[in-house]
């Protein structure tokens, strides 16, 4: 495919994350099945990256749960986030009193992270989550915490480069590779 040309080099293939994302839904499994008789867990994508992994995502999670989206926007057509996410589309479900968790395609500085949590909060959610494909520890300005009795889970630890696939867009382009890869840097400079 013509988008493969544009990568520099493939970080995570279609094998190591399908593997990654099954290890990820049985850990959630155990870790929330007790909760499932008081209420199904919500499970809250951001868009627009999260879509694919949300949806291999959750066909691996074997308990009752409900799917919503949130819609959080920061980054224009750049490689840097502003700092100063919006929440431009907001849920549908009630979170009031239920476990919810965040799924992120990747935490970068944690500025839209620390503004969605503080938004969940803020509709009562009783516990909330974080199951993000990857991390970028090197990268982090702001911190979050979890609330209540939530988990951290993540996928892969991101070395700091621009990666696209899987979800992960520059100026939306490359989303629907089955791969996470480095893009040249040639292609943003
Ligand atoms: P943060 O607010 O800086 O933590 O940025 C989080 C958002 O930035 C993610 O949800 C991604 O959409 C985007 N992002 C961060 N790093 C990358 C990357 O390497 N490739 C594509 N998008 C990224
Ligand atoms: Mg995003």
């Amino acid at each position: 495919m013509a988008l493969d040309n544009d990568i520099e080099r493939i970080l995570w293939n279609e094998e190591e994350i399908s593997q990654r994302v099954s290890e990820l839904a049985s850990q959630i499994t155990q870790d929330f099945s007790d909760t499932v008789s008081s209420s199904a867990p919500v499970v809250v994508g951001v868009a627009t990256g999260a879509f694919i992994f949300l949806a291999d995502l959750v066909r691996k999670i074997k308990l009752p749960i409900t799917v919503d989206f949130v819609r959080a926007e920061s980054y224009g057509f750049g490689t840097e986030s502003n700092g100063a996410p919006r929440i431009s589309c907001d849920l549908k479900i009630d979170i009031q009193g239920k476990h919810v968790i965040l799924v992120e395609d990747i935490v970068d500085t944690g500025n839209t992270l620390s503004c969605l949590i503080a938004h969940l909060k803020s509709k009562g959610a009783s516990s909330i989550s974080v199951c993000t494909l990857l991390d970028k520890p090197s990268r982090r300005k702001v911190n979050f915490e979890l609330v209540g009795k939530g988990k951290f889970y993540c996928g892969f630890e991101c070395p700091d480069y621009f990666v696209v696939g899987y979800g992960f867009d520059f100026a939306e382009v490359y989303r629907n590779l089955p791969y996470v890869g480095v893009l040249k840097p040639e292609m943003y400079e």
